[in-house]
């Protein structure tokens, strides 16, 4: 999080018609995870939900399941004939998510595939309108030439968790982390390839379209 909390309180108050499964699925993740924070909250959920829409997106890629949030947001967006394929190397997760998803029809729009994302992306050939980036740190780099390929021209990729709780602002901060996202958010500003813009929604979203 890098606002203020009240004002976090307020974008969570103002959500508009986001579905009740985002909030359920958000307060289940709490409960059930020891790392609960990893999840989407609702506003960042509708958020997805609502790019989805825009871009009238029918075939989405969600690298990073969890519990399944950002996949749900993606199933809401597409519509009944879209598709959202979601990664996860984590088995338990990969596991969970579909269990908590189960009860939501929209899930049926979701392909679960437990392994390595890149090891994934990497194989495939199949084309995506949108692809979200939300797995390990150190590999954004290799998700995002990855995702490049995959992605239509006009497409558009949505990276999570770019501002890194603030620190990649602190040039004199060195963690690891914050030094890679650092560079790839260098990497994007002065990629001709795309258009790019770095929200400061929750702990910051880029969105990239390209040419
Ligand atoms: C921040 S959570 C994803 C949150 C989810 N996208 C959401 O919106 O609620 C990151 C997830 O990526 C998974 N992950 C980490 N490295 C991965 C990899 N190399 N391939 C696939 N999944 C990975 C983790 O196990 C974790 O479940």
């Amino acid at each position: 999080m890098i606002l203020h909390s009240s004002i976090e309180t307020y974008l969570d108050a103002h959500v508009g018609d986001a579905p009740e499964a985002f909030r359920k699925l958000w307060k289940k993740s709490q409960w059930e995870m020891v790392y609960g924070h990893m999840v989407s909250d609702v506003g960042q959920a509708q958020f997805l939900r609502l790019m989805a829409q825009l871009l009238g997106a029918r075939k989405v890629l969600d690298i990073g399941t969890f519990t399944g949030q950002s996949a749900l947001a993606f199933a809401f967006g597409v519509g009944e004939n879209g598709r959202v394929i979601t990664l996860e190397k984590n088995e338990e997760h990969w596991v969970k998510a579909q269990r908590l998803l189960q009860e939501y029809p929209e899930s049926n729009r979701i392909s679960f595939h437990c392994g390595d994302a890149f090891m994934w992306m990497k194989e495939s050939s199949e084309v995506f309108d949108l692809i979200f980036i939300d797995a390990e740190k150190q590999q954004y780099d290799a998700y995002y030439e990855a995702a490049l390929v995959l992605l239509r021209s006009g497409g558009l990729i949505i990276v999570d968790n770019v501002l890194w709780y603030g620190t990649v602002a602190d040039p004199t901060n060195q963690q690891k982390d914050a030094v890679t996202l650092r560079q790839f958010n260098q990497k994007i500003a002065e990629d001709s390839r795309v258009t790019s813009v770095i929200l400061p929604l929750r702990d910051g979203l880029t969105l990239i379209q390209k040419k």
